[in-house]
């Protein structure tokens, strides 16, 4: 047996759930690209020394972050809401003409509101297709890859900055003790990195094995991040529980020194502690779990088609993209999935090939039931599509547990 070392600090990782053979959760494609989709073994391990749950192994980021990276923050309102409303808050607690810079910075949602407030700013932001909408919304970006490289050449014309944010960024890169080196040059002394990742806690109690798939290499924990941060130089002082993305965590952290550590972090790794949240027992734990809510799930369709009903899918998240090909479930199964991104539309999913429809058709008519991939957007859709409901629809849910809501 192969064994993989820590991406951040080399220790020997425990390997705990290995999905074989996933494709890339954001590979939709065309009936004729079938033969030539690209597959590579998913496997999750949790690193003891650290507490980093991680990927043993990782495609090339070009082959998921490339021009035409189909997430845009804006596809949700609450989520577009919950950025504004943090950049009006730390625009608040800047001291006016503060260099903010956002990495990963997508559509421009969270820059905006600096960009209106005439801050400096650069977001660092890979996808071409995002920074167009970005521009669109008065916010500068830089197009490419964050690291230590791209931190000396922000610093060089730039300048350092008083404010560093990312969202859902740092969970995606393997390379994080080279983004740590290159926040430590662009931080001004007294500046703050704040960044929010889904939360490794809310994985384990809500069994969203979902949040596992290529382009999260990892998954933090309070704990984790207070240890990678203090060898980089940096002290986490502030972490904040938040809701998106089926429970998130945000960190805050500061040169060492330099703040107070909150009680509520505190609070949080005594949390984390009880839990066992870096012992390989917890995650074997887990990974029944896992496999319980598979053979659940994969008997609710099983039983819904032998009594002759519908079900369709909702949202083609990244995270379908997990569930679908571990389950195995495909469109014998699941007729379709409904979805609002223009470019996954009249596409296919990823590796199970589950035909993508516009969101719009939902009703024309009505599956039965229809699955909910987002349900991290439950609120949200669940009023978008109350008509659903009314006339007799029921959602199929999967985390924490499978269930009907009627
Ligand atoms: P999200 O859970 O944020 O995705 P991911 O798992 O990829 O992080 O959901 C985004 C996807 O869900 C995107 O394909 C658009 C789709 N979606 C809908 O189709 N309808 C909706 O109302 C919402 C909120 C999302
Ligand atoms: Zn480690």
């Amino acid at each position: 047996m192969t064994s993989y070392a820590c991406a951040v600090c080399g220790h020997a990782l425990h390997s705990f759930l290995d999905f074989g053979r996933m494709p890339l959760a954001n590979g939709f494609l065309r009936a004729e690209e079938f033969s030539g989709e690209y597959f590579f073994d998913l496997e999750a391990g949790l690193c003891p020394s650290c507490g980093l749950v991680q990927l043993l192994r990782q495609p090339a980021r070009e082959k998921m972050f490339h021009g035409e990276y189909p997430f845009s923050t804006s596809s949700s309102s609450r989520m577009a809401a919950h950025f504004r409303g943090l950049a009006e808050r730390l625009a608040g607690e800047l001291a006016p003409g503060s260099f903010v810079v956002e990495i990963g910075s997508n559509d421009g949602t969270f820059l905006e509101t600096f960009a209106k407030k005439g801050f400096p700013h650069l977001g660092v932001e890979p996808a071409a297709g995002l920074n167009r909408l970005a521009a669109a919304r008065g916010v500068r970006t830089f197009e490419g890859f964050f690291d230590q490289d791209t931190a000396a050449r922000i610093v060089k014309e730039k300048g350092r900055a008083e404010l560093v944010f990312a969202a859902n960024v740092f969970c995606h890169l393997p390379y994080l003790n080279s983004v740590f080196e290159g926040l430590k040059s662009l931080l001004s002394e007294n500046g703050r990195i704040v960044f929010e990742d889904p939360y490794l806690g809310n994985v384990l109690e809500n069994n969203s094995y979902d949040q596992i798939y290529d382009e999260h290499f990892f998954l933090f924990s309070v704990s984790a991040v207070r240890k990678i941060a203090a060898s980089h130089g940096f002290e986490l002082t502030d972490a904040e529980p938040l809701w998106t993305h089926g429970g998130s965590m945000r960190y805050f952290l500061s040169g060492s020194g330099k703040r107070r550590v909150s009680p509520r972090a505190l609070e949080l790794m005594e949390k984390e502690k009880a839990m066992g949240i870096s012992l390989p027992e917890t995650f074997e734990k887990f990974r029944g779990r896992c496999q319980e809510s598979k053979s659940k799930l994969v008997a609710l369709l099983r039983r819904l088609k032998s009594e002759g009903s519908r079900v369709a899918g909702y949202a083609a998240t990244s995270k379908a993209a997990t569930v679908l090909n571990y389950c195995g479930i495909g469109p014998d199964l699941l007729e379709c999935v409904y979805d609002t991104t223009p470019s996954k539309q009249g596409k296919y999913s990823p590796g199970a090939h589950i035909p993508v429809r516009p969101w719009e058709e939902f009703s024309k008519p009505y599956p039965d039931y229809a699955l909910l991939f987002a349900y991290n957007h439950m609120d949200e859709i669940m009023t978008k599509e109350s008509g659903f409901m009314k006339q007799g629809g029921k959602w199929i849910v999967f985390v924490p547990h499978v269930q009907v809501l009627s």
